[in-house]
């Protein structure tokens, strides 16, 4: 009985044209081969399981090959069987990770420049480059600038940024993508057909979609459900033994939450409970399905093509046909947070249901557009400049006649504040008076009197605020301002006082007796 090899294995690429998903990098690859221009130093960066190695092999082989076909390896000549048996002198794999000390390096680097012993080219191919010791590295980059005619490095690694720009700068480098669901199922299924596996498409998307970009992954994945299920699985025998959530209960769950359907979602969550799932995996798929939603509600939906088969776009966006972005954005915090409580709470099923309770009291969560067209259609505050929002509550009378504010008359203020209180008169008059902003605030400009900022006192303030009130009937927030202050105010930190202070968003809070929590800039 021949011993069983594991299928990434077994279905390494041969050819560039087996090599999946990677069209940007094997095109160039094959170009260079091609035109005679290859490169002395390459770096192939990308997660795991997406072709690194496998790419590195096949250039490695390409550019030995003695009867190179149209850019692709023979895999016949004696050079390209000796890579496929890694028997070859010639070309080296080293694990960078086990190997990353200075002593490594120069010994590498030392036999490089002797000339390869049966092959056109030396060739290291250096895997998990970025493990090796800064000493390491400064030993490699003097290979690097003066390379031998006959020598190649191809480094791989999972993680670019640790590599020292003064490597990365000196290498042709490639970035190797994660492959979409859609590619891994169609690698998948051509697999399967050649090893006599039948699977219906939904196992494979679980598949697939467990496997996170990784081809390796979704063959390992292929393997542990063969070892199980055998040659012919279900989609729930994938389910079974990967533990994964039905994602159309889920689909289910995040549907009756945007209807407010409580009980719909309390029956979901029991039959989840009694069908003993892990609730753990069930909240965080439920926090991918707000995800997806929030991406279709933000026009990003086409980008989901990579990761979900069509019948889960459909549902997704169906879904989404029937609900806002906001509201959308701030389940899916609420399925966040309760995913990140859940693996501490020692009532996880309790807190879920709980949470499923609140998701589906869905927060009056209306955008602020929406708000001020509510307030703005509200009577009473169509005209705040002619009438004050809040009720003043002191003594002062309220005026016999109202004045607007543009009959303001800054003497007769300076004069009418003198009466009360000489020293606030005098402070006032050192400033400018710039006009009213933002229909509340009475701008007061202290550029050129900046030493009298801090005289003002709240009672200052009040006094002059009164004295507006009783003049002409507006209650006003004084706002004092200079140059120096402006400048310190950051943009940003403006715009957001300028939102906060809007008198729609002020009685918004007030009437929906709500905390503004955060203000988010576009
Ligand atoms: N792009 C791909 N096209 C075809 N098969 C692939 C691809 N990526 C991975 N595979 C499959 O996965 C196996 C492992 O791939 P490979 O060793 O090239 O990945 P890698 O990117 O080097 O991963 P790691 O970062 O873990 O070293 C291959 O033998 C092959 O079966
Ligand atoms: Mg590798
Ligand atoms: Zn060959």
């Amino acid at each position: 009985m021949t011993e069983y090899q594991v299928l990434a294995r077994k279905w390494r690429p041969t050819k560039f044209s087996d090599v999946k998903g990677q069209d940007h990098v094997v095109r160039t690859l094959k170009n260079s081969i091609l035109n005679n221009r290859v490169a002395s130093a390459y770096l192939f960066s990308g997660s795991r399981g997406v072709g690194k190695t496998s790419v590195a092999r096949l250039l490695a082989k390409a550019v030995c090959c003695h009867d190179l076909q149209d850019g692709e390896p023979c895999n016949k000549c004696s050079s390209c069987v000796e890579i496929t048996n890694s028997s070859s002198m010639d070309i080296q794999e080293i694990d960078g990770a086990s190997n990353n000390g200075v002593d490594n390096i120069r010994e590498i680097r030392d036999n490089i420049m002797y000339p390869p012993v049966s092959s056109k080219y030396k060739i290291y191919i250096i895997d998990e480059v970025h493990m090796l010791s800064t000493s390491a590295f400064n030993a490699l980059l003097k290979t690097l600038e003066e390379p031998p005619s006959h020598g190649i490095f191809i480094f791989a690694t999972t993680e670019p940024h640790k590599v020292p720009s003064t490597i990365v700068s000196r290498c042709q480098f490639f970035d190797f993508k994660r492959l979409s669901v859609e590619n891994i199922v169609a690698t998948l299924e051509s697999i399967a057909q050649k090893e006599n596996i039948t699977a219906p498409k939904q196992a494979m998307s679980s598949i697939a979609r467990e496997a996170r970009g990784s081809l390796r992954d979704s063959l390992s994945i292929l393997d542990q459900v063969i070892s199980f299920a055998g040659n012919n699985f279900s989609a729930d025998d994938v389910k079974n033994i990967l533990g994964l959530v039905d994602r159309n209960i889920i689909f289910a769950i995040a549907r009756a939450v945007t209807e407010n359907n409580h009980k719909e979602c309390i029956t979901f969550a029991r039959r989840l409970f009694n069908e003993a799932y892990d609730v753990k995996k069930i909240t965080d798929t439920l926090v991918e399905v707000f995800r997806e939603l929030m991406f279709v509600k933000n026009g990003l939906g086409d980008m989901l093509a990579e990761e979900l088969p069509d019948y889960e776009i459909k549902e997704t966006k169906d879904i989404a046909s029937k609900t806002t972005a906001a509201d959308v954005e701030q389940w899916f915090y609420m399925a966040n947070n309760t995913a990140e409580e859940i693996k501490f709470s020692p009532y996880p099923w309790i807190l879920f249901e709980a949470s499923l309770i609140t998701m589906c009291n869905k927060p009056q969560n209306t955008s602020i557009d929406e708000l001020v067209k509510r307030l703005n259609s509200a009577p009473n505050l169509s005209s705040p400049s002619d009438q004050p929002l809040i009720e003043k509550k002191n003594t002062v009378a309220p005026p016999q006649q109202k004045k607007a504010y543009k009959d303001l008359n800054w003497d007769e203020l300076l004069s009418a504040v003198g009466k009360a209180d000489s020293d606030a008169a005098d402070i006032l008059s050192k400033g400018k008076f710039l006009g009213i902003e933002q229909e509340r605030n009475f701008v007061v400009d202290y550029s050129e009197a900046v030493e009298f900022i801090n005289k003002f006192t709240d009672k200052t303030l009040q006094l002059i605020q009164d004295t507006i009130y009783e003049l002409y009937g507006t209650i006003y927030k004084i706002d004092i301002r200079s140059n120096i202050l402006m400048q310190r105010m950051s943009d940003n930190e403006k715009r957001r006082k300028g939102l906060l202070d809007k008198d729609v968003v002020k009685s918004a809070v007030e009437i929906l007796n709500a905390k503004v929590k955060e203000v988010k800039l576009y």
